[in-house]
C-alpha cells in the first residue's frame, strides 16, 4: 500500500493512526480527510512529515468531497464518526449524517473508484451489554443508544455493499480507548484535566460498577493496520484492550495519579440507557498476529502525565465549546 486515505485523522484514533503509519511504512503517503468538528484538531497531527502527509478539509457526507479524495488511493481507513454517547442523547442528526451517510458515500465512491481496500472503524458498543462472558463477531448487534445505532447502521451498509457489489469492505469493532490527545469529555481526560485544576469528577451515580474494557491508543492503532493488511474482506475484527475495569475503580486510579482524595468525586444523574458492561473476544485479530502490548497501570500512569505535561493542547480546548457543552450536560446533573 502507497497511498491511504485516512478519514477522521484529525482526531483522537485517527491521529495515532496516521503517528502509526508515517513511522511503521517508510513509503507511505496518507491523505487526512477530515471536517474539523468540535473533535477535529490540526494540533493532533502538527508533527506529521509534510513530505508523506496531505490534509484535506472535507465531509464524508459530501460525497462528490470525499471521492475526489480518494481518488488514486489503495485504501481509506474510516474514523470519521460522531463519536460521543452523551451527545447523541442530546441530539443525534449529525450521528446519522456522518456514521450512516458518510459511511455510504465511502462505499460508493470505493466501488466507483475500484479502491482495494476499504477498513471501517467500529466500535464493540455495537453489540450492546453483557453482564457475562465477552462478545465474539458472530454474535448479532443490539446497539441501545443513538451512537452507537448509528455505528451499528454504518456497519449494515458496508457489509451488504460487500455482499450486494463485492466493495471490499473489512471491519473493526474496538473497545474503550484511552491515551494521549482525547478529547476531553470522554471520561478519561475529562476526569484526569478536572483533577489537575483542583475540580471535581462527575461520576455517574448508579454507574459506579459498569465496566469498561480499556485500550491503550496505539494498540488500537495496531490492531486497525492488522486487520487493514491481513483482514479477510466482508469480515469483523473484534480489538479488545484486555482490561476491563469497573467506573469506581478507574476513578480511584486517576485521583491517586493525580494526587486527590475521595472528596473530589460528584456522584451525578446517571446517563440514560447506561450501558452495563463492554465485553469482546479478540482471538480471531490474535489469529492474525495481533497483541496489545501495553500494561494497563503504565498506559495510566503516562496518560496522566501526558495530559500534566500537555496543557497547551487541552487548555483551549476547554475554554472554549466545551464549556458550554459541560453546563448544559453537567449542571442540572
Ligand atoms: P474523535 O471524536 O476524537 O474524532 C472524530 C474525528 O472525525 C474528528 O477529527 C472529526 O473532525 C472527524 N469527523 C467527524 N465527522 C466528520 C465528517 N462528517 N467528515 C469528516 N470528518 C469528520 O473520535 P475517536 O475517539 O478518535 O474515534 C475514531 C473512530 O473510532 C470512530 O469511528 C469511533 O466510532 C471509533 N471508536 C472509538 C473508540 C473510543 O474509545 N474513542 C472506541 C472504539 C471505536
Ligand atoms: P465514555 O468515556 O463516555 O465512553 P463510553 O460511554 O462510550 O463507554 O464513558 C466511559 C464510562 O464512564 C461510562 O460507563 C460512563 C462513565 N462516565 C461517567 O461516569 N462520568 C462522565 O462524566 C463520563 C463522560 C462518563
Amino acid at each position: 500500500m502507497k497511498k491511504i486515505v485516512v478519514t477522521g485523522g484529525a482526531g483522537f484514533i485517527g491521529s495515532a493512526f496516521i503517528r502509526h503509519q508515517l513511522k511503521t511504512y517508510p513509503e507511505i503517503h496518507v491523505v487526512n480527510f477530515d471536517k474539523l468538528t468540535y473533535a477535529g484538531n490540526l494540533d493532533n497531527v502538527k508533527e506529521c512529515d509534510l513530505g508523506r502527509y496531505t490534509f484535506v478539509q472535507g465531509d464524508i457526507a459530501d460525497r462528490g468531497a470525499i471521492q475526489s479524495a480518494m481518488e488514486g488511493c489503495d485504501a481509506i481507513v474510516n474514523f470519521a464518526a460522531d463519536t460521543h454517547v452523551d451527545r447523541s442523547i442530546m441530539g443525534a442528526t449529525d450521528f446519522i449524517s456522518t456514521n450512516c451517510t458518510g459511511v455510504y458515500n465511502i462505499c460508493e465512491a470505493a466501488r466507483e473508484l475500484k479502491t482495494q481496500r476499504v477498513l471501517l472503524v467500529s466500535t464493540d458498543e455495537v453489540y450492546g451489554s453483557i453482564r457475562e462472558g465477552s462478545f465474539k463477531e458472530t454474535d448479532p448487534p443490539q446497539p441501545r443508544n443513538p451512537y452507537s445505532a448509528s455505528k451499528a447502521g454504518g456497519e449494515l451498509i458496508a457489509l451488504a455493499h460487500f455482499e450486494t457489489f463485492g466493495t471490499p469492505i473489512v471491519i473493526t469493532r474496538g473497545s474503550n480507548t484511552y491515551g494521549p490527545y482525547q478529547y476531553p469529555e470522554k471520561v478519561m481526560p475529562l476526569f484526569i484535566t478536572n483533577l489537575i485544576d483542583g475540580e471535581q469528577v462527575p461520576l455517574y451515580q448508579g454507574g459506579e460498577h459498569n465496566v469498561r474494557d480499556w485500550l491503550w491508543v496505539y494498540d488500537h492503532a495496531s490492531g486497525i493496520d492488522t486487520a487493514l493488511r491481513k483482514g479477510e474482506l466482508g469480515q469483523i475484527y473484534n480489538v479488545a484492550g484486555g482490561n476491563e475495569r469497573e467506573n469506581i475503580v478507574l476513578t480511584h486510579k486517576l485521583l491517586s495519579g493525580c494526587g486527590r482524595d475521595e472528596s473530589f468525586i460528584r456522584l451525578v444523574k446517571d446517563r440514560p440507557g447506561h450501558d452495563f458492561r463492554y465485553s469482546i473476544d479478540a482471538s480471531k485479530l490474535r489469529g492474525l498476529g495481533w497483541t496489545p502490548t501495553m500494561d494497563w497501570d503504565q498506559g495510566v500512569s503516562e496518560t496522566v502525565d501526558w495530559y500534566k505535561n500537555n496543557e497547551w493542547w487541552w487548555r483551549k480546548i476547554k475554554s472554549g465549546e466545551f464549556l458550554e457543552y459541560y453546563r448544559k450536560q453537567y449542571e442540572e446533573r
